[in-house]
């Protein structure tokens, strides 16, 4: 029982009144996020109206033609029949239901016709079980789990364009403040447009079950100011830095089989299976939001990140205590 009131507490009270307002889709702090909130108040306004009419009239019901005593045991009135009363609960929901189709398919059409401006990002998001993989072709960049894209200030509109992939089983971005949730597919792509306009950091989660994991599978978006975006773009689209004091690490890195799924550019580290960690240390979290991205916590990870994260990809590679510290050393040059 107390763990019922505090799902319905946690799960629902707090996001919708705003306590905790990362997953509330009730405050939300961007395009599409605004529009689909409107469409949603007004349905929520129809059915509320709806429900306080249905629930007020059976209250009234039981109370006014409750049992008294002195009733007769014998049956009430039997009435059949009344051509105005079911023509109008017949015309009265169809007339409901078409204007919140009416309503709801362009909010729809508006979200999904949306065309790219000139000055449009566009990147791809990859769904693995359990991380993000995130490209921006043009720019040449690949990274994980945070995304990062410019802010539309007044003058200039650069939303963020994305086309949604999957690389194993179907999983679902969403982000509550910034748009709707839209599934990642296998061998399927769908696109989603994201357009914020106020800086800062905004949290996600995979909505759709994926397997064990799926509950560490978070998502970043990190908003930037286009000037600021631009600077993260050019660190980014450099090859890793060549590590001159963690040379030990490179070559236990490079000896193990580490390079098999990761990926450093600059280096023959060209694996494509986990995340890209040429600047792993521009990164938060570790493990899609497992744990925060912290020296001593990327030693533990790379020692046993089934510790974290039990039946993630990455196993436990039996390193020395050794091999651990200048593995994690090597890594953290990786800015
Ligand atoms: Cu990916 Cu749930």
């Amino acid at each position: 029982m107390r763990g019922l009131l505090w799902i319905i507490i946690e799960g629902h009270l707090k996001p919708v009144f705003g306590i905790d307002g990362a997953t509330s889709i009730f405050r939300p702090l961007a395009q599409p996020a605004q529009e689909i909130k409107e469409t949603s108040i007004l349905v929520l306004a129809v059915c509320a109206v709806i429900f306080i009419i249905v629930a007020g009239l059976l209250v009234y019901a039981i109370v006014r033609f409750r049992h008294r005593a002195g009733d007769e045991a014998s049956e009430p009135p039997q009435v059949y029949g009344s051509n105005q009363i079911e023509l109008a609960w017949t015309v009265l929901p169809i007339l409901i239901v078409f204007v919140l189709i009416l309503v709801t398919s362009r909010t729809i059409a508006d979200i999904q016709n949306r065309k790219p401006p000139p000055g449009a990002v566009h990147a791809t998001v990859v769904g693995h079980q359990w991380w993000w993989e995130i490209r921006y072709p043009e720019l040449g960049i690949v990274t994980a789990n945070e995304l990062h894209v410019p802010a539309s200030t007044g003058n200039s509109h650069q939303p963020t364009f994305l086309k949604l992939q999957s690389a194993d089983v179907a999983h679902s971005f969403w982000v509550p403040q910034l748009a709707g949730k839209t599934d990642l597919i296998p061998n399927k792509e769908n696109r989603m447009w994201i357009e914020p306009t106020i800086r800062g950091t905004y949290l996600g989660n995979c909505a759709e079950y994926c397997g064990t994991q799926h509950a560490r599978m978070l998502i970043r978006v990190v908003v930037h100011s286009p000037d600021e975006f631009d600077s993260w773009a050019r660190e980014q689209q450099e090859s890793a830095s060549i590590a001159l004091t963690a040379v030990e690490g490179q070559k236990a890195f490079f000896a193990n089989s580490c390079v098999n799924c990761h990926t450093i550019r600059g280096t023959s580290a060209q694996g494509k299976f986990g995340p890209d960690l040429t600047h792993l240390m521009n990164r938060e979290t570790l493990g899609a939001g497992a744990i925060s991205n912290t020296p001593d916590n990327l030693r533990l990870w790379v020692r046993d990140p089934q510790k974290f994260k039990v039946g993630c990809l990455m196993p436990n590679m039996q390193l020395t205590d050794q091999e651990v510290d200048q593995i994690a050393a090597y890594l953290q040059t990786l800015k």
